[in-house]
């Protein structure tokens, strides 16, 4: 494995993590003893970082993860959690990052996942109706009360990161970002107040932030998962993913196989060019990508034994511009 120390954390953090949504089963592709079994491997890989949240699998990916790090595993790594989305239905949720709401769901998360602290507490989405000042002050007051050790923003729009600076650090930003969704506007339908590249970066950069990256492989697209189509059964929460269907897919995949048949000049399969990629940014701290299994959790971590050569790189942009550009010229 190879780890990154960033200024505003005290560990080095493996710069592939594991991203644990698909644990609570809203993916439809994993269970509950295959993803002990994929921690445990992890573990074994170095990888020191584990990105969940209460909503994931309503409250099932906490408990697994919990579960999981059991016998003398806990302190070897760090748990990155969420609060700030609540569920009263399964997928019917409401921002909420007020005091009292906030005061009750660390409690949950702790219990849940069988440990006193949370490494890194992240606001999972921006709540437009609490004042920034408030969930400042109560993430103050759970981090001295010793509950979390360190703060994270997910999905916030940058002037809000540096707004809630004025209260307390922000040690750790979360965006969606892969080859594709570099300055995104949408995800899963809902609009994104940040463009990845064009403004969390340079703020992350300017402040020593860890970043998690969030969707590296696209929920499986540049993995090369879906090159002969979608067949996700109906309970599997990507189809939620307008961007996975229809018109819009088809140019995803004619793109998807520009960049295979770049990995096949170089000898290396796509997700491992993804998981590159993303390596090669400086302001980029942990690659939290998900797996079903422990082979696909190999197969990414096969990733940290090459680096992408300049010339290769080159090939790729070119892809990625045409394909942004809406002019792309495929086969
Ligand atoms: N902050 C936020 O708002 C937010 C939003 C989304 C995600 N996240 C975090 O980011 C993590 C990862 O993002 P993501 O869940 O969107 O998924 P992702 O990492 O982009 O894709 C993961 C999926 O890709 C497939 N895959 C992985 N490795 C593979 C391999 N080697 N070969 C073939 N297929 C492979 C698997 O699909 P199958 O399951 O079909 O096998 C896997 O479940 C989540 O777990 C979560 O922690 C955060």
């Amino acid at each position: 494995m190879v780890y990154k120390k960033t200024k505003m954390i005290e560990e080095k953090i493996s710069v592939i993590g594991l991203g644990c949504w698909n644990f609570g089963g809203d993916w439809d592709s994993s269970d509950k003893r295959k993803s002990i079994a994929i921690v445990h491997a992890a573990i074994e890989m170095g990888i020191n970082l584990f990105d969940v949240a209460p909503v994931y699998g309503w409250g099932q990916s906490e408990t697994i993860l919990g579960n999981a790090l059991q016998d003398g595993r806990r302190n070897k790594v760090l748990i990155a959690s969420k609060g700030g989305l609540l569920w009263d239905k399964p997928y019917q949720t409401q921002n909420n990052l007020s005091r009292t709401s906030l005061l009750k769901e660390i409690d949950a998360s702790l219990k849940r996942l069988q440990t006193d602290y949370i490494d890194i507490y992240q606001m999972h989405w921006p709540d437009p109706t609490t004042p920034l000042q408030e969930t400042a002050q109560v993430l103050d007051e759970i981090r001295k009360a010793g509950k979390i050790r360190y703060v994270g923003l997910s999905n916030f729009a940058q002037r809000d990161v540096e707004m809630m600076m004025n209260y307390i650090p922000v040690h750790c930003q979360q965006s969606l970002y892969n080859m594709f969704e570099r300055n995104s506007t949408s995800y899963h339908g809902i609009p994104l107040d940040y463009r990845t590249e064009a403004d969390v970066l340079p703020v992350v950069k300017k402040y020593g932030q860890v970043f998690l990256p969030y969707s590296p492989l696209f929920q499986g697209l540049l993995a090369g998962k879906f090159d002969s189509g979608i067949t996700f059964s109906k309970k599997d929460i990507r189809n939620a993913n307008p961007k996975l269907a229809g018109e819009g897919f088809e140019k995803y995949r004619r793109a998807v196989m520009r960049i295979e048949e770049v990995g096949e000049k170089i000898g290396r399969p796509i997700n491992e060019i993804a998981f590159n990629w993303l390596r090669r940014k400086p302001e980029v701290t942990s690659i939290i990508g998900g797996a079903s299994s422990v082979e696909q959790l190999q197969k990414n971590v096969k990733s940290v034994e090459w680096d992408l050569d300049d010339m290769t790189v080159k090939e790729l942009e070119v892809i990625l511009q045409q394909f942004a550009q809406n002019i792309y010229y495929g086969k």
